[in-house]
C-alpha cells in the first residue's frame, strides 16, 4: 500500500478521551486525582471520600458522606446465585481474577432489573470486595464471613478477608493503597470500561470487560514477581550481584521502569511512605529496610545499563512491599487493585455516558487483494501451500 495510514499501534499518544477524572503527567512525575495531587490525597482520604470525588467532582460534605456510606453498606451481601457461583469456582481451583469476574457479572441478581447506572455504580464498588474475600476463604476450604454493617469500606474488605478485627494503621495502609491506584488517565482497562460504555451498554458489563483486560500481565500483573526478586536476595550484601547478574542475562527488573513515567512514579513515593508507617507500626522493619536497599541498587545498575531509558521505580515495586505487610497473599494483589480501580472505572464509565461518543476506530487493512468466488478447494489448498 506504501501510503501512511495514520496507524498507531497500541494507541500511543493517541488522545482518545476527555476526563476531569486524573492527570498522569508522565514527565513532570506527577498525577491528580480529580485535581488534588495523589501525595496528599491518598494518605489522607478515606476510600469512600475519594469514591465521592470521582463520582460528583468534589468531596462530600458530612452528610453527603454518611449517604454514601450507607449505600454502600447496604449493598455489600451476595446475591446467593453469586455465592454458589464462588463456591464452584473454587472446587475447580478457579484463579481469583477469574473467579472475580464472573462473579461481578452475577451482581445484576442483586435487585430487579433495570438497575439504571447510579446503582450498577454503587453496586459494583460495594459488592467487588465482598467477592474477593468470599473468593479468598472458599479457595482456602473456609466458610465466607458476612459483612459488618458497623465497618468501613476498608475495614470491611480486611474483616471479610481474615475475620479479624482490622488495626488503624492496616485500614490506613489499604486505604492509602485503594486511593493511589483508584485511577491513571486512559490505561488498558479504563479504555475498554469507556469503549463499552460507548455503545451504551450497562456500567456493570464496562466492569466485567475492565476486569478481563486487569487480567493480563502487562495491566494489573502480578506485583508479586517484585517481591520475590526482593526475598530471592535476602540479604543486602546480594543485592548488587544478583541485579548485576539478571542485566548481563537480559533479564528486566521487575517494580522498574513505565511507557509514560520518564521519572520516578509518584505512586511508589506514597506506597514507600505507608509501606515505612506500615512497617514501623507492625511489620518487619528487616524486610522494608532490604528492599530500600535492592531500590537503590536496582535504580542505580539500571542507570548504569540503559542511561537512555531513564528507567525508575515504578507502582509495582512497593505496592508488593505495602500489601505484603498488610499480610496479603501475592494471588490477592490484582484483585486487590480491583477493588480499588472499579472506583475509577465506574467513574470514567458515568462520564462517558454522560458525554457519549461512539468508539469507533479504522483499520488498516494488510490482508490480500483480488480473491474471486467461486471457491475451489483444490486452487485453495494449492494457493496456500504455494
Ligand atoms: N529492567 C531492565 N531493563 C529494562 C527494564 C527493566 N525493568 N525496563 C525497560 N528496560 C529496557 C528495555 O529492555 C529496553 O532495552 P532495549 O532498548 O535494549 O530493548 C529499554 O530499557 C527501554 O525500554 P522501553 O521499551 O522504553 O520499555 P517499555 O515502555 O516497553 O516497557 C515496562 C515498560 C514497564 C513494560 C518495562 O519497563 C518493564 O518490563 N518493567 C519491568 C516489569 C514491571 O515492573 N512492570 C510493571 C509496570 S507498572
Amino acid at each position: 500500500m506504501g501510503t501512511d495510514t495514520g496507524l498507531r499501534p497500541g494507541l500511543e499518544g493517541v488522545v482518545a478521551a476527555e476526563t476531569r477524572l486524573s492527570h498522569v503527567d508522565g514527565n513532570g512525575g506527577r498525577l491528580l486525582i480529580a485535581g488534588y495531587p495523589v501525595e496528599s490525597l491518598a494518605p489522607q482520604a478515606t476510600f469512600e471520600e475519594v469514591v465521592h470525588l470521582l463520582w460528583h467532582d468534589r468531596l462530600p460534605s458530612g452528610a453527603e458522606l454518611s449517604a454514601l456510606q450507607a449505600s454502600l453498606t447496604a449493598r455489600r451481601t451476595l446475591p446467593p446465585a453469586t455465592l454458589a457461583l464462588l463456591r464452584a469456582a473454587a472446587e475447580g481451583g478457579c484463579a481469583p481474577m477469574d473467579a472475580l469476574q464472573m462473579a461481578t457479572a452475577t451482581l445484576r441478581l442483586a435487585a430487579p432489573a433495570p438497575l439504571g447506572i447510579e446503582e450498577e455504580a454503587r453496586l459494583a464498588v460495594a459488592a467487588l470486595p465482598s467477592i474477593v474475600a468470599a473468593y479468598w476463604r472458599l479457595l482456602k476450604g473456609r466458610e465466607p464471613i458476612p459483612p459488618d454493617p458497623r465497618l468501613g469500606h476498608v475495614a470491611n474488605y480486611l474483616w471479610m478477608l481474615t475475620g479479624q478485627a482490622p488495626t488503624a494503621a492496616t485500614v490506613r495502609g489499604l486505604e492509602t493503597y485503594l486511593n493511589t491506584v483508584v485511577d491513571h488517565g486512559l490505561n488498558a482497562s479504563t479504555f475498554t470500561a469507556r469503549v463499552i460504555m460507548s455503545t451504551q451498554s450497562d456500567l456493570l458489563s464496562a466492569v466485567v470487560g475492565a476486569l478481563g483486560a486487569l487480567k493480563g500481565p502487562l495491566h494489573g500483573g502480578a506485583p508479586g514477581p517484585a517481591l520475590d526478586m526482593v526475598f530471592a536476595i535476602g540479604t543486602p550484601e546480594r543485592a548488587e550481584p544478583v541485579l548485576r547478574a539478571k542485566l548481563a542475562q537480559g533479564e528486566r527488573l521487575m517494580g522498574f521502569g513505565h511507557r509514560i513515567y520518564k521519572v520516578r512514579d509518584p505512586r511508589a513515593l506514597v506506597l514507600q511512605q505507608a509501606a515505612a508507617q506500615l512497617y514501623d507500626a507492625e511489620g518487619d522493619r528487616g524486610v522494608y529496610g532490604l528492599a530500600q536497599h535492592v531500590e537503590r541498587t536496582a535504580v542505580a545498575l539500571l542507570a548504569e545499563h540503559k542511561p537512555a531509558a531513564q528507567l525508575q521505580t515504578n507502582v509495582e515495586f512497593y505496592t508488593a512491599l505495602l500489601l505484603h505487610g498488610l499480610g496479603l497473599d501475592t494471588a490477592l494483589f490484582t484483585p486487590t487493585f480491583a477493588v480499588g480501580r472499579v472506583a475509577g472505572w465506574s467513574a470514567h464509565a458515568l462520564e462517558q455516558h454522560r458525554h457519549n461518543r461512539l468508539f469507533r476506530p479504522q483499520s488498516a487493512y494488510v490482508g490480500a487483494e483480488g480473491r474471486a468466488w467461486p471457491y475451489h478447494p483444490e486452487t485453495q489448498i494449492a494457493e496456500v501451500a504455494g
